[in-house]
């Protein structure tokens, strides 16, 4: 258009756009381990008819209420949020905070672990929590925390799916395989906050975090069930 209608401040513009959409679309894709040629053509996001597919609900997994998970919570040590991208649709983010303050004040440590394509957007979590306040000495990113979930007593994950998939290390034919993803499953208990056992994350494939032992779905809208738990505490 700026060329068109020899407008220097539109070309000018546009190609700052242009660029910036690429350099974020490439960061995203060294973020999943993936090819910017391969995510371009579409390769990511569409499971292939012979990977794991949606949750299988007929294997066994445990429910946990909002009072479950408050006392859970409160007797752990160190407790590591994980957010994605129904944090984000529920709108959860300033509730999620003042469970952690609460939970401060009941002497937890609370450290939130940001994944880099958590969400739909590079840096979607990071802008939530400052937006809630969070401060950003709480805030670490993957290869910083990872090491972290053997020493932790609860990983709380709250509307993340994919980024929290052990089949991105396990499964080469998962959608995911190859993608750095946050090892939740070494945490001694991990609460799993989602709507539904059947809804699946971007990737469209089942999580075997759902039917560890030491997991505990509490299935509810984000922003519900944590306004629920911060009661209980
Ligand atoms: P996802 O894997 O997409 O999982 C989102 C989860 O949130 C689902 O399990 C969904 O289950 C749950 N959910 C949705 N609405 C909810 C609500 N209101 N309350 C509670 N839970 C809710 O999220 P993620 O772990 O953040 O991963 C991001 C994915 O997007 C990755 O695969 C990534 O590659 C892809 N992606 C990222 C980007 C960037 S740059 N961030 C861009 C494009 C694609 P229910 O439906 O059962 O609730």
């Amino acid at each position: 258009m700026g060329f068109t209608l020899h407008n220097v401040a539109m070309v000018i513009t546009g190609a700052l756009v242009g660029s910036s959409g690429a350099i974020l679309s490439y960061i995203m894709c060294r973020a999943m381990n993936r090819s910017f040629i391969g995510v371009i053509a579409g390769g990511f996001g569409a499971a292939p008819a012979d990977a794991a597919g949606a949750a299988k609900t007929d294997r066994p997994w445990k429910r946990g209420s909002a009072e479950d998970a408050a006392f859970i919570l409160k007797e752990a040590g160190q407790v590591i949020i994980i957010p994605g991208y129904g944090m984000a649709v529920a709108q959860a983010q300033h509730v999620v905070r003042e469970m952690a303050d609460k939970l401060k004040e009941h002497g937890v440590k609370v450290k939130f672990a940001i994944h880099p394509v958590a969400g739909r957007m590079p840096g979607h979590m990071n802008v939530l929590l400052a937006e809630a306040s969070v401060p950003y000495d709480d805030v670490f990113e993957l290869e910083d925390i990872n090491g972290e979930f053997a020493q932790t007593d609860v990983a709380f994950v709250i509307g993340a799916n994919d980024v929290v998939n052990p089949a991105a290390r396990t499964d080469r034919a998962s959608p995911i395989y190859g993608m750095p993803v946050f090892d939740v499953q070494k945490a001694k208990t991990v609460l799993f906050v989602k709507r539904s056992m059947t809804g699946v994350g971007y990737s469209g494939v089942d999580n075997e975090v759902f039917y560890l032992d030491q997991t505990i779905m509490l299935l509810a809208d984000a922003k519900k069930m944590v306004e629920e738990i911060v009661k209980a505490l």
